[in-house]
């Protein structure tokens, strides 16, 4: 794909990756992009790089603009691989004059790179450079999500060049949120955000705080991938503000894995009790289910149940695989209950439990065990637990 002008004189020169499948534990069904900009302007600035096996792309596609110009400057906006890791490359090509980074951009830098000889400067929280007639302003997003982390907004453009925040892994032919399907951007974006910032929720406010201080008019969000927010920046911006409240709906998750299908039967007839309060309901066995995929669901679920059989004195793997990954990402705001079959022991239900305890999540039922198969009577008790947590959400 050719270089794209987004703005007078600034160009997309990212690469598509329509083949990626897994990043770090997150499927990315449909692929990503890894998005680097290019200000031409008296002094040339490259915002970021790409993933280093994409790197003779960005190279054509900056050279292509440029000529036998300089780049002056590179802007890590952060360092993650994805991005940073065509720069040992690009330093050896480009010879730009200077790194301009955080200080803990220059730290990583050495830390990733191993080289002190290249020409850092770092820059601070609300500093601006002149590139010529464009002004580069740069805002500090420390943990969002890396240490490193910042943005770099372009004053006369009113663009705002934002790291990872505000992306989504979708590869696409188009380059802009207005000319595709708004459905599964904001699908694609709620997982994103599910997925890679939920855990900063906190900093995302304050992050929306300081940016509505800083008066900042933004007309364009240029994200390090997926999809360029120019129709409606606000949308995006409004679904950041709306996601890092973690205000629940009255949507609830029964989240299992069964054995012999037992666990299985006390999952519908807790969702069974929940549809009766009238409350949104989703089924999901770890099996067909992916765990990013469940977790885009728990970004507005109010409710979550995780049900396991016990097996070898413990926990469905599937299901501790789960919960590592939900505590991880440490979602706020959610009543829970545990459930599961099983022969002998019963362990899963109360390893459950203690889980959700440490993820502070209310505990609103001691759990359910059954053993073996379910009766009548049991299935009965299981549909009543989704009644009582269904009008406890209503609450
Ligand atoms: Fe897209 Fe944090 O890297």
């Amino acid at each position: 794909m050719k270089p794209v002008e987004i703005e007078t004189n600034v160009y997309w020169v990212g690469a598509l990756d329509w083949n990626v499948r897994d990043f770090h534990g997150y499927t990315t069904n449909k692929g990503t992009t890894y998005n680097a900009y290019l200000a031409v302007d008296e002094k040339i600035a490259l915002f970021d790089t790409v993933k280093e096996p994409f790197r003779s792309e960005l190279i054509q596609k900056i050279f292509q603009i440029i000529g036998s110009r300089q780049v002056d400057y590179i802007i890590v906006n952060h360092v993650e691989p994805d991005h940073s890791g065509s720069l040992p490359a690009i330093m050896e090509i480009l010879k730009p004059k200077k790194i301009l980074c955080t200080f803990m951009g220059k730290k990583k830098l050495l830390e990733h790179y191993h080289r002190e000889d290249w020409p850092y400067e770092e820059v601070k929280h609300g500093q601006t450079i002149s590139l010529g007639r464009k002004t580069v302003q740069f805002i500090e997003t420390r943990m969002l999500h890396w240490p490193d982390s910042m943005f770099s907004y372009l004053v006369e453009d009113r663009l705002l060049i934002s790291s990872d925040a505000f992306g989504q892994h979708w590869c696409t032919s188009e380059r802009y949120d207005d000319e595709v399907d708004q459905s599964e951007l904001m699908k694609h974006s709620a997982k994103y955000y599910a997925n890679i910032l939920l855990l900063y929720s906190p900093l995302v406010k304050k992050l929306l705080e300081t940016v509505t201080k800083m008066g900042l008019d933004i007309n364009m969000i240029a994200p390090d991938h997926g999809l360029i927010w120019r129709g409606h920046p606000s949308k995006i911006i409004q679904a950041y503000d709306a996601w890092s409240n973690q205000k629940p709906k009255q949507k609830a998750l029964v989240i299992y894995d069964t054995m012999w299908r037992s666990t299985e039967k006390m999952a519908r007839a807790i969702g069974e009790g929940l549809t009766e309060e009238k409350i949104h309901v989703r089924l999901l066995d770890l099996k067909n289910n992916h765990r990013s995929d469940i977790m885009t669901e728990v970004l507005d679920a109010g409710a979550l149940f995780f049900g396991s059989a016990t097996l070898n004195n413990g926990m469905l793997p599937s299901m501790a695989d789960m919960l590592h990954y939900v505590r991880g990402l440490r979602p706020q705001n959610k009543i829970g209950a545990a459930f599961g079959s099983y022969g002998w022991s019963g362990e899963a239900v109360p390893l459950i439990n203690q889980a959700m305890e440490e993820m502070k999540m209310k505990i609103v039922d001691p759990g359910m065990k059954i053993k073996h198969f379910p009766a009548q009577k049991d299935l009965e008790t299981c549909q009543e637990m989704g009644r009582k947590i269904g009008k406890t959400l209503k609450e």
